[in-house]
């Protein structure tokens, strides 16, 4: 591979001009050689940003296919950014066609879907990476190690949640489709959160799972505001999710995410019980990452995780992993196992909460 690692976007919206683009204009063995979106004016202005903060002559291809994208001689790899159940579909189809794929959050919409994925990066022998920014947070990072190193002994149960008081996406969104979403903000929040307790948790195979989801605000108009005149509301997803996780170890996660719910106020939270620690990171603790345990004479202590100065925003620190993975052979800290399992948790919680019953993995 060139030590220039020459990819592609396929999907300029939001999230790529807010998050990916300022890090690729900022990384030196990255080059973007082509802009990809259905609506073309959206990819055009993305390669003319990006052409003109690096001081480029000529501003990359744009195109409206990802299948002509894909085809391009010299790509060593794409980055994908478009609505979700396109994830596996454009994926696949890349890694078929030789591609390494970095790929937004959640992995797939479906089981079946990340298990498609797993298998076209397995059949190629290509690298499969999906957004686990959130383990890039400082505090993340400082947390991990203090683990690794024995300091919060077992850990045996976990919290973790994103609730939104009303935080949902505005009437007419994809987000709030089931068909193009996949779901409401478990799939969309939840995935964060539960891949951030796992990976502290070292990644337990999950064994069994239970959850309910609601839709309670979404089509009545209290939660988003009045729809616009004459828009039909399409709002089939879960506005809240509860569920609780089992592990092979014998740990276990709650999982709260929402949307719309009246609580207190928002709030992101992990929270993980170890035998010698015990660590918390929300609204009761600033946002910062606080440890609490005993010492040897029985006396409370708590630490709290170094501020860092100038931390690499997250999104950007996961693609530079991306880029280091394949051009400097760095170990992976994501691997395909990784999303299939977070996949089968996410479709357990919508079965367990369609039927009632646990659902065994
Ligand atoms: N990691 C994070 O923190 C984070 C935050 C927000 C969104 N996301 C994820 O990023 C993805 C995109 O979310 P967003 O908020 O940017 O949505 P968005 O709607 O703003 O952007 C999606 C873009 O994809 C384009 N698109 C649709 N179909 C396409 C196709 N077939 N080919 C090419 N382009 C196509 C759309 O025109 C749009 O510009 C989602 O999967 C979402 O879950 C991740």
């Amino acid at each position: 591979m060139s030590k220039i690692l020459k990819m592609a976007i396929i999907g300029c919206g939001d999230i790529m001009n807010g998050c990916h683009l300022p890090g690729y204009i900022k990384m030196d063995n990255v080059e973007i050689i082509a802009f990809c979106d259905i609506i073309k004016e959206k990819a055009e202005k993305s390669a003319k940003e990006y052409a003109k903060e690096k001081g480029l002559d000529t501003v990359p291809a744009v195109y409206e296919d990802y299948k002509e994208v894909i085809a391009l001689p010299g790509l060593d790899a794409i980055d994908i950014c478009t609505p979700n159940y396109l994830h596996s579909i454009i994926a696949v189809a890349a890694l078929d066609a030789g591609l390494n794929v970095f790929c937004e959050k959640p992995d797939a919409v479906s089981v079946s879907e990340a298990e498609k994925m797993k298998a076209a990066a397995e059949r190629n022998n290509k690298v499969l990476m999906v957004m686990r920014n959130n383990r890039y947070r400082a505090t993340s990072a400082f947390l991990k190690q203090r683990i690794e190193e024995g300091k919060l002994g077992e850990i045996y149960a976990g919290r973790c949640g994103w609730q939104r008081r009303r935080g949902g996406p505005p009437h007419g969104s994809w987000f709030s489709r089931k068909a193009e979403s996949g779901g409401g903000p478990l799939i969309d929040l939840g995935v964060h959160m539960i891949d951030l307790a796992m990976w502290l948790m070292g990644n337990p195979k999950p064994v069994s799972v239970s959850g309910c989801t609601y839709n309670k605000f979404g089509n009545d108009g209290s939660g988003w505001g009045p729809l616009p005149e004459g828009m039909e509301s399409v709002h089939d997803v879960e506005d809240l999710a509860m569920a609780f996780v089992r592990f092979e170890n014998g740990a276990c996660l709650q999982v709260e995410v929402s949307w719309a719910s009246n609580v207190i106020e928002d709030d992101i939270f992990i929270e993980l019980r170890g035998t010698k620690e015990g660590a918390m990171q929300n609204n009761n603790t600033n946002g910062k990452m606080m440890l609490y345990g005993h010492n040897e004479n029985g006396e409370e202590f708590s630490i709290e995780a170094p501020a860092v100065e100038n931390e690499v925003p997250q999104h950007e620190a996961n693609i530079r992993h991306f880029a280091d993975v394949l051009l400097n052979g760095v170990e992976p800290m994501f691997v395909p196992e990784q999303g299939l399992n977070m996949v089968k948790i996410l479709e357990a919680i919508y079965k367990s909460a369609e039927t009632g019953d646990e659902i065994l993995l």
